[in-house]
Formats: structure tokens, sequence, C-alpha cells
């Protein structure tokens, strides 16, 4: 054998190239894409697996439609799905189409990017009761991910209590609020806009349990509220007196956190213009219970005083004060929730699967699990905004790169087409990158006549026909 066929036999050379599957075609999945794909040595080729059929996850599920600049971010990922060596498969559910045995037999490593699907819990009686629904599900309504498409927010009554402090209680309080002139300007699912234009609600109550200085709101969104075209904003100056603790902590708290305080002041002080919405933003009151006979009625909530917690942090703890508020939707805005994959270690505390820097343990050694890798929301839990996930997967795909150069990745017993193959035969319509490019094409000609940016295709059969309209 000369040395030039021995070489082409390495694997990571051009010739034999490493072999990565990246479950979950989010930020996380493109971020670790792009820079698997811009490794020489070696040289790496990526599938890239989702269960939708649509690209971007929660860019394009997630993201408020009245965010398109946001959605921008795509560009850059649609850089990396045009590299050499990447391809796409949609419409493949890892789990139930595709086993994680069989992506393991045909890829050198897999790396998850599933992001956390499931809605975090309050455990208070009436949680359940129609009409207390999780933000979680109603973003995805109103952005139109097909699983929710069929879902239905009763909007006909005067006030909605929104649950949560973060950037997601911000977002649907919004989306409660805006005008058909604004909404129409979206992307927002046909379906949606229809229900939201002919909303009954008028006031709209977002419930911190702990104080403002603990509040997760980044700070254009919290001023971004002064512009609706509908809605006046409410704070009550009461809310904004700090008790010792929190004054101490926004002494020494980031540029975020006091001009939050800036912008609260502002609201404090400015009279109402008489808007038809309002937005009340209410501190350090926690949710006790949800009340309703057939369906939401109330809330109630109880008054907190912060406490000062072995960990250094300030816990909302409670002062026996109760508030009944009528509502007749409340929307759980408390953060998003890993859900576990078959066969893959998860950490149950903190809903992610279990690892060490991205790479997956095994749950009883807690080593690593040689070839298994995770990144994004399921690595580290749902926080952070986009741009977090590109160096979360750095982390990961480093330790990727790391491992196979001290040959620590295990061998394949067939190859990824092979498997494709399987699935394909198995009936399987798989979505690849042109076919969700014939997709993008036609939801943005529908967008086009109304000025909007796209009109979501919302059902499976649907997006299959334009994705196949191609062939
Ligand atoms: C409502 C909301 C609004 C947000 N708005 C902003 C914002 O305006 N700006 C900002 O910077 N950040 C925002 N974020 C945060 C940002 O969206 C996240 O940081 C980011 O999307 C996390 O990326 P990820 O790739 O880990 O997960 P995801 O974006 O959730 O992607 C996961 C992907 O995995 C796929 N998948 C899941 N399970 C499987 C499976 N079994 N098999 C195959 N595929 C699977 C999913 O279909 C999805 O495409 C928002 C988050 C939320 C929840
Ligand atoms: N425009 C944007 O940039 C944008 C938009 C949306 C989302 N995101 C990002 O996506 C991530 C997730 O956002 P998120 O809003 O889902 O989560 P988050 O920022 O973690 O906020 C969750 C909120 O829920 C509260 N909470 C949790 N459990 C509660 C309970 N039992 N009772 C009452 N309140 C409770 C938390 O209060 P405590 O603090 O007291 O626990 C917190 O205020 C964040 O990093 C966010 O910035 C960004």
């Amino acid at each position: 054998m000369d040395n030039l066929s021995s070489m082409s036999d390495v694997l990571g050379s051009a010739e034999h190239p490493l072999r990565v599957a990246i479950v979950g075609a989010g930020p996380a999945g493109f971020y670790a894409a792009g820079q698997l794909l811009s490794s020489s040595d070696p040289v790496v080729r990526v599938d890239m697996y989702d269960r939708l059929m649509t690209p971007w996850g929660l860019v394009r599920f997630g993201v408020a439609p009245d965010h398109p600049k946001i959605k921008s971010v795509t560009r850059v990922f649609e850089r990396t799905a045009r590299m050499p060596g990447f391809s796409f498969h949609g419409n493949v559910e890892v789990g139930s189409d595709v086993s994680h045995a069989e992506l393991a037999s045909a890829y050198h490593a897999v790396l998850y990017a599933v992001g956390t699907a499931g809605d975090r819990r309050l455990g208070i009686p009436g949680e359940d009761l129609p009409g207390s629904e999780s933000a979680t599900d109603f973003v995805a309504w109103y952005n139109g991910h097909p699983d929710y498409a069929d879902l239905d927010f009763d909007l006909s009554g005067r006030r909605a209590v929104v649950i949560g402090n973060g950037n997601v209680a911000l977002d649907v309080a919004r989306m409660l609020a805006l005008s058909a002139h604004e909404l129409g300007q979206t992307d927002t699912a046909d379906h949606a806009i229809e229900r939201l234009r002919s909303s009954q609600i008028e006031e709209i109550i977002v419930l911190g349990r702990r104080g403002p200085v603990q509040a997760a709101f980044t700070n254009p969104e919290l001023r971004e509220l002064a512009d609706l075209e509908l809605a006046d904003v409410i704070v009550d100056p009461e809310d904004l007196e700090l008790d010792p603790a929190s004054a101490a902590a926004l002494e020494s708290a980031e540029q975020t956190v006091q001009r939050n305080l800036e912008t609260l002041r502002t609201y404090a002080a400015k009279a109402p213009q008489g808007k038809p919405r309002r937005i009340a933003l209410r501190f350090l009151r926690a949710p006790v219970a949800i009340e309703g006979e057939q369906r939401v009625e109330a809330i109630v909530t109880e008054r907190t005083a912060l406490e000062l917690a072995p960990d250094g942090s300030l816990k909302a703890m409670p002062t026996g004060i109760n508030e009944r508020i009528e509502a007749s939707l409340v929307l759980r805005a408390v953060g998003y929730v890993g859900v576990p994959l078959p066969g893959i270690p998860f950490d149950e505390r903190r809903g992610t699967l279990l690892n060490d820097g991205g790479r997956v343990l095994d749950a009883s050694s807690r080593q690593p699990l040689p070839g298994l890798y995770a990144a994004g929301w399921i690595k580290r839990g749902p926080s952070g905004v986009i741009g977090t996930n590109k160096k979360c997967a750095q982390e990961t795909t480093s330790r990727l790169l790391e491992d196979f150069h001290a040959g620590r990745l295990p061998e394949t017993a067939q190859q990824p087409e092979a498997l494709i193959e399987q699935l394909r035969a198995r009936g399987l319509h798989i979505i690849d990158y042109a076919g969700w490019e014939a997709i993008d094409a036609h939801e943005r000609a529908l967008g086009e006549p109304a000025g909007r940016p796209r009109v979501k295709l919302v059902r499976r059969e649907d997006q299959l026909l334009q994705a196949r309209v191609r062939v």
C-alpha cells in the first residue's frame, strides 16, 4: 500500500470523514454543526436530524413574531447548511422513528441538541383547570408549531394573569396586548391572529414572586412595552420600595438590573394614557391557588417577603397575606424543562441530559459514554439567549474533537446512508434541506402581498406537499 492510499483510509481524512449525527436543528445544533464542519483535522460530515420538517427550533417556534430582527440569526445557520458535508434530515424523531442505538451504530458521535420542550409546573391547586395554560403551549400555538395548531385559547374574558418574571412572561403579555395592526405585520400563525384580533382581554397582570431587583427581564424587552399601540404599562410605586437586602443587591447588580429599575420607575411615575388595554407589572406575589368551577375564574396570590438564603440568594417567603384576582386566563411562564430521551441518561433534578461539559455520562459510573454529547438547553437547562448556545456548543464540540484525537470515539457498524435507506424503507418521509427551502420559499411568497415576513404552514400535510413539490 502506498503512502497516499493509507492516508485516505485514516478516519478523519477527506476520503474517510468523521461522521457526526446532530439531533435538533435549533441554535445549539446549528452552532455545533458550523464548528464541526469548520474542522480540517479531522474532516467532519454532519447529518442533522429534526422531528419537524422545518429547522431553527425556538427561533421559529419560540421567538416572538413581533421580533423579526432576532429571527434574522437564521442567516448564520443558512450559511452553515450550505457548507460542504452538511445534510438535513427533517421529519425524523429520534426516540420513536429511529432509536439512539441505531444512530450510534452509524455515526462516530451523536450530539443531542433537542432543547427542553416541557413546561415547569407550579404545583398549586387548580393548575389544570381549563383556562390555566402554560406559556410553552401558548407560544408554540401563536408561532404555528404543527403539534400545537389545534389548541385554542379562550380570550373572551377581560383579564389575564401571567405568572413569572422572565422574558417569556413579557413575550406572552405583549402578544396579548398587540393591536390588529401590529399583529398583521408579523408571521404569527393565522389561527392565532384570528383569535387574538377578537380578544376581549383588557388587562394583563404579570406577577413576580420576588421583587423588581430579582426579575429576569432584559432591558429592551422591558422598555419596549412603552411602545405598544393599545396598552398602558402600570407599575405601583410601592412595589418598587426595596427591602434592605434588595437595595444592597441593586448596588452591586449588573447594569441590566439597574436599568430595569430605571425603566420600572419611569413606568411608575407615568400616568396612564387611557389606552384600551393595560399591562400591570406586580411584584412580591406568589401564586397559591387557581380557582373556578368549570374553568378558571380567579387566582389567589400571597404577598411574599424576601429572605436571605444560605446560598446568598433572596428567596420569596410567604407572609400569609392573600389576594384574590378575578381572571379568565392564567398563563404560567415559569420556565421550560427537558424531556428524557429513551436510552439516554437524564438528570431529573436539573431536567437535562446527565452530562459534564457536554459529554453525556453513564448514570451509574458517572463516566463519559463514548461518542455521546449534548449542547444547548438540553445540556445546561432552559436559560440564555440564542447567542449563549454558541459558546455552549463550542465547549461540547471541542470535547468531541479532543475525544477523537485521543482515540476515544467508538467504531461504527454501518454507514449512515444505509441507516437512512432503512428509515425510508419504513415509510418515513424524510425532508432534506432543499425540501425545507421549498417550504420556506412558499411561506415567504404567501406573506409578501400582505407585507408579512411569511405565512406559516402549520399542517404537516401542507408542509410535506410543498417540500415534495420540488421533486
Ligand atoms: C418563548 C421563547 C422566546 C425566546 N425568544 C428569544 C429571543 O427573542 N432572543 C433570544 O436571543 N433568545 C430567545 N429565546 C431563547 C432561545 O430560543 C434559546 O436559547 C434557544 O432556542 C435554545 O436552543 P436549543 O438549540 O438548545 O433548543 P431549541 O431551539 O429548542 O431546538 C431544539 C430542536 O430539537 C428538535 N427536537 C426535539 N426533540 C427531538 C427529537 N426527539 N428528535 C429530533 N429532533 C428533536 C426540536 O424540534 C427543535 O428544532 C427564547 C426562548 C423561548 C422559550
Ligand atoms: N427577547 C429575548 O431575548 C428572550 C425572550 C424569551 C426568552 N428569552 C430567554 O429564554 C430563557 C427562558 O426564559 P423564561 O422566561 O422561560 O425563564 P426565566 O428567565 O428563567 O424566568 C422564569 C421566571 O419564572 C419564575 N418562577 C419560577 N418558578 C415559579 C413559581 N413556582 N412561582 C412563581 N414564579 C416562578 C422565576 O422566578 P424566580 O426568579 O423567583 O425563580 C422567573 O421570574 C431566558 O434566558 C430568557 O432570557 C429571551
